[in-house]
């Protein structure tokens, strides 16, 4: 076994609990297709990984997003950063209230919806699958993986799955929402209403995405690891546009 291979394997739970083998801002860093990287971000607490401040000023007007957002399915091959990454997650459910309130409204405040981040090839953040924890910013391992190997291959014929550097998972825990059809619906509502703030931040950051609704959503739910009640609805592969 290549010793990247070893390390990715072995590593990541050492990291977690915070072990000495961290460096000073928790990070280990490993060669990866020629490129120095952080083996893990900034521990923000046990078993959690910090996300950057999110930028809430710049980028381009929501009108010019919305005149450009399109499906896109072909990548550079470029890798997407922890920051950008960050900053997706923050506009599908990011905390913007001192009360908990969302980017995305919730219907009687509930937040039935659960996001988690399939990552394939993003700088300070290992390859593997990690749940988007709202109130803190941060995301918690929830899977490792190889660089060379892809978490969703089972689930989706789809070749922007594979092929993004970052796919995130929209799932949600309907029953949070409370039973029946009508709070179902509700729930699908705000899974619609988060992916499209986030493909409007993709386009913001430069970046291009597709909701990818052609999904075995079992088989995501399990390759990821999302072990409590949540279902998969959609997944939305992100990466730099090509062409
Ligand atoms: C719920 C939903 C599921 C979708 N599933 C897929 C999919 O599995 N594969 C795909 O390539 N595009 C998928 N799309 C993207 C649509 O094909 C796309 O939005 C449509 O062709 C319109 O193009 P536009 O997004 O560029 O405006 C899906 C879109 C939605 C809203």
């Amino acid at each position: 076994m290549k010793r990247r291979n070893f390390l990715t394997l072995f590593a990541a739970p050492s990291l977690l609990s915070n072990s000495p083998q961290t460096g000073a801002r928790g990070q280990l860093t490993v060669i990866h297709r020629g490129r120095p990287r952080a083996f893990c971000g900034p521990l923000a607490g046990s078993g959690t990984i910090s996300l950057p401040a999110v930028k809430k000023a710049g980028g381009i007007s929501i009108e010019a997003a919305l005149a450009k957002r399109r499906s896109i399915r072909s990548y550079t091959g470029g890798a997407l950063t922890l920051a950008e990454v960050g900053q997706l997650l923050w506009a599908a459910q990011g905390v913007t209230s001192t009360d908990g309130k969302r980017t995305a409204p919730s219907a009687m405040h509930r937040y039935p919806l659960e996001i988690a981040v399939v990552a394939q090839d993003v700088d300070g953040l290992a390859n593997g699958a990690y749940r988007y924890l709202p109130a803190k910013h941060s995301l918690e391992q929830l899977t490792a993986s190889l660089p060379e190997t892809r978490l969703l291959k089972g689930a989706t014929p789809q070749a922007q799955v594979h092929s993004a550097p970052a796919v995130f998972v929209i799932a949600a825990v309907y029953e949070r929402m409370g039973q029946g059809a009508r709070n179902r619906t509700w729930t699908d509502y705000e899974a619609g209403l988060a992916s499209e703030n986030l493909l409007l931040e993709a386009v913001g950051l430069g970046l291009g995405a597709v909701v990818t609704g052609g999904v075995d959503a079992t088989r995501v739910r399990e390759a990821v690891k999302l072990n409590g009640n949540e279902e998969v609805i959609v997944v939305i592969p992100v990466g730099h546009p090509a062409g």
